[in-house]
């Protein structure tokens, strides 16, 4: 009998994935505000890792504290982090599973930016065309200094044991700010032409390797099309795969191990997550971003107004398209011909068959998956045992997403549950167990 493609192993540098599935980066607030770690980020991994998916790629992990999207998620910038990432890569590694870091750095692009930096940094000094975060444009000595961070935080990884680290170069972050032509607006060596605007990258791929040297896993992920107009029309679409291919060739040439294709110069973008954009709960959280951008009133505003809100969904869903799983495959699979190195996709994939296809037709040789294993954790067991699809898939609606602002992180979609106690008992289970036991504390 013919092996199943998804349960063939991979091999990447210096390990081997037992399948291929990967699960997504997904952040949550779970940890504390000073970027320490804690349990429930543990307890947040341990849900994938035993539920079967071969290699975890960790949620946004900033390498500075001005880099952070988001209060509350566990860094990377100093040496004393490593303990906890270590206790991480621990736990996770006693499922089989292997533990990828995401090294990130928001630049402009920060949700709520926390009390220590008010600005972002960035390519440019213009704030986003969408919600008007502002920002200053880096110096040549910031630049430096935050290559060099890139660098610290992947030899903080390789010293906490984990498997490597995955450079978050997609979806607006800063690294997509030096790639995008619609954002870098510089006329230094770091702007203008396409191999100027990955300069940055480029530095930084190559200080990780002489802090780690040749023989640490290092992958990226990266928008192949940027669609940076998909909200706004009249600004200028940004990258495009020609653009993006040019860039693996040469983030392969310069070491990179495996490339992780995404799309959209922003987070959110229609295209990903692809899926729904739920009015209802975004305006119960996003409220909490109106003093982070100069048009985030306006935004929230606009949302409150049935018209125009109206008007945003049917944009959304325009610019998304009708592909939801799968959304990414094109990219994924001309970027796979023209480089070497294995290739992941990212985007909607929650059906075993359309997995398999997606291996078989050689579009890449791994998938990665972010919502559909939160609504289902162990959906590559489910796979195993046959099942072509989990009993109650994620239905894409995105409540997941935007709760993220001020709630726990786990599946807000109230119809896949048989109560609303049943969908708030799985949100907080991953409190379970907690830091301490307050009992023993009386003893
Ligand atoms: C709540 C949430 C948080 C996410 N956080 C990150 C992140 O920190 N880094 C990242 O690269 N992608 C992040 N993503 C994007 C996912 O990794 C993934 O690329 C995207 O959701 C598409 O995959 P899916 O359709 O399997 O969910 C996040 C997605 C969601 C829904
Ligand atoms: S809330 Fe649940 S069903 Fe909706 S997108 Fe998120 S995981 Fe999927």
């Amino acid at each position: 009998m013919a092996t199943d493609p998804i349960f063939e192993p991979l091999q990447m540098r210096g390990f081997t994935v037992k399948n291929r599935i990967f699960r997504s980066s997904i952040s949550g607030r779970f940890d504390n505000y000073d970027g320490s770690g804690n349990q429930a980020r543990i307890n947040w991994e341990l849900k994938f890792a035993r539920g079967g998916v071969g290699a975890i790629i960790s949620s946004y992990v900033p390498v500075t504290i001005r880099g952070r999207i988001l209060p509350n998620y566990a860094t990377i910038d100093r040496d004393d982090r490593i303990p906890f990432w270590r206790e991480v890569g621990r736990r996770v590694h006693e499922s089989d599973c292997r533990f990828i870091l995401q090294l990130s750095h928001g630049g402009r692009q920060r949700d709520i930016g926390g009390i220590e930096f008010p600005k972002g940094l960035s390519s440019t000094d213009d704030s986003d065309p969408v919600h008007g975060f502002e920002c200053e444009r880096m110096t040549l000595a910031q630049i430096k200094e935050t290559v060099q961070a890139f660098a610290a935080g992947a030899r903080r990884a390789r010293t906490a044991g984990l498997d490597g680290v995955e450079l978050h170069g997609a979806n607006g972050y800063l690294i997509t700010q030096f790639l995008s032509s619609a954002i870098n607006d510089r006329r230094d060596d770091y702007g203008g032409i396409l191999r100027n605007r990955a300069r940055f990258v480029l530095e930084i791929v190559a200080a990780i390797r002489a802090e780690v040297g040749r023989d640490y896993h290092l992958q990226m992920k990266i928008s192949a099309v940027e669609y940076n107009n998909a909200l706004a029309p009249f600004e200028p679409a940004g990258n495009t795969l020609e653009d993006s291919i040019q860039v693996c060739k040469w983030l392969e040439e310069a070491g990179v191990d495996a490339l992780h294709v995404s799309s959209g110069s922003s987070f959110p973008h229609p295209r990903n997550p692809p899926g729904e954009f739920p009015v209802q709960d975004a305006l119960k959280t996003f409220d909490s971003m109106i003093s982070s951008g100069t048009k985030e009133l306006g935004n929230y505003l606009a949302l409150r107004t049935a018209p125009t809100a109206r008007l945003h969904v049917m944009n959304w869903n325009s610019a998304r398209g009708d592909v939801i799983e799968g959304i990414t495959l094109p990219e994924a699979r001309a970027i796979r011909a023209a480089v070497k190195i294995p290739v992941i996709c990212t985007g909607g994939f929650q059906t075993a068959s359309v997995i398999r296809t997606a291996l078989n037709d050689g579009s890449c040789h791994a998938v990665s998956i972010a919502r559909p294993l939160i609504a289902n954790n162990d959906l590559v067991k489910q796979f195993a045992l046959g099942a072509d699809r989990a009993p109650k898939p994620c239905t894409y609606c995105n409540k997941c997403l935007v709760n993220v602002l001020e709630n726990p992180l786990g599946c807000y979609d109230e119809t896949r549950f048989s109560s609303r106690e049943q969908m708030i008992e799985q949100i907080m289970s991953v409190f379970q167990p907690a830091p301490f036991d307050a009992e023993s504390t009386h003893a």
